[in-house]
């Protein structure tokens, strides 16, 4: 028997912990117990950037990516670009279990959720809108006008309004770990494009045979290093979930010196099959994170690894 633990990025991951530990436990398995965690935050208004009323792409769509892997099986689903259905972890465990398939993307992942009985809704919120408003001036001196002229977005900047991926990790009391990620997206993006989040092996891996990994900040630079899949790689290799993020940290590093780019705002997140967490981000991440186990549930700052010179 395992003592549970669940960790989830940000300070609002602390509703999904704080959703998932009674779940362990009451001895429901990790993966459950993750993605309702995961769930309680994609149904908060609050937070813009995951789930129901999150902040739309640059012309105005919500778009929604997630994954789930369960550690026992290897067992993987995910969805990318869906729009119009509120829970996309839950529409992607719905591909884990029901096809045959790891991910589908845009119209196709929507027409299987609402083939499997989910609800279409209008996810956008007064509050979102009017932030999309305020930050893309343009669409209000031109409505009628062609929408494709906006700034280009900053990737490297995550700000308060930001903040990112949910990734939840969770070890059960039978030792087994399950994980889930879910957002829209960077606020703002270009239309189409998808982050690390629905990709297992970006933003999520799970294997109770090594550890959990999971990401959040921006996605293309977590993608580029196969960020989660490495650190599980690493604690596999005997590494300690702290040294597993660190060295993602170092890899994003060592990526942007060779792009001649500063290191963008990226932040790793690991638990062993033994419980024991890890947390680690890039310089001026901010990266604070939830951790419940036994009574308790904390919020912690990240170790930030800045680049070496
Ligand atoms: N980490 C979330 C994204 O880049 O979309």
């Amino acid at each position: 028997m395992a003592d549970p633990v669940v960790i989830a990025t940000w300070p609002f991951g602390k509703t999904a912990t704080d959703t998932a530990l009674p779940l362990l436990a009451a001895g429901k398995p990790a993966l459950d117990a993750v993605i309702a965690g995961a769930q309680a935050v994609e149904n908060d208004p609050a937070v813009r950037s995951v789930g129901f009323g999150s902040l739309p792409d640059r012309i105005g769509q919500l778009t929604l990516d997630s994954c789930v892997m369960d550690g026992k099986t290897l067992s993987c689903g995910a969805v990318a670009g869906l729009q119009h259905i509120r829970n996309a972890s839950a529409v992607a465990r719905r591909v884990m279990e029901k096809t045959p398939h790891v991910l589908l993307v845009g119209e196709g992942a929507k027409w299987f959720a609402l083939q499997e009985g989910f609800k279409l809704e209008m996810p956008h919120t007064v509050e979102a809108i009017r932030e999309w408003f305020e930050k893309h001036p343009e669409v209000k001196k031109k409505p009628g006008g062609r929408q494709d002229n906006f700034d280009p977005v900053d990737i490297n900047v995550i700000d308060e309004s930001n903040h990112d991926t949910v990734t939840v990790l969770g070890l059960d009391k039978n030792g087994h770990l399950g994980g889930v990620c879910t957002t829209s997206g960077l606020a703002f993006k270009m239309p189409g494009r998808v982050g690390d989040s629905p990709i297992i092996g970006a933003g999520l891996y799970v294997d109770d045979l090594a550890g959990a990994a999971g990401a959040t900040g921006v996605g293309e630079e977590i993608i580029r290093i196969g960020g989660s899949l490495f650190m599980v790689e690493q604690m596999r290799a005997g590494k300690t979930p702290q040294q597993a993020c660190e060295l993602a940290a170092k890899r994003v590093n060592a990526a942007a010196v060779r792009r001649g780019v500063h290191p963008a705002a990226c932040a790793f997140l690991a638990l062993s099959p033994k419980g024991e967490v890890g947390a680690a981000a890039t310089e001026r991440t901010n990266f604070q994170y939830a951790v419940s186990k036994g009574d308790k549930t904390e919020v912690l700052k990240a170790k930030e690894i800045g680049p070496e010179v």
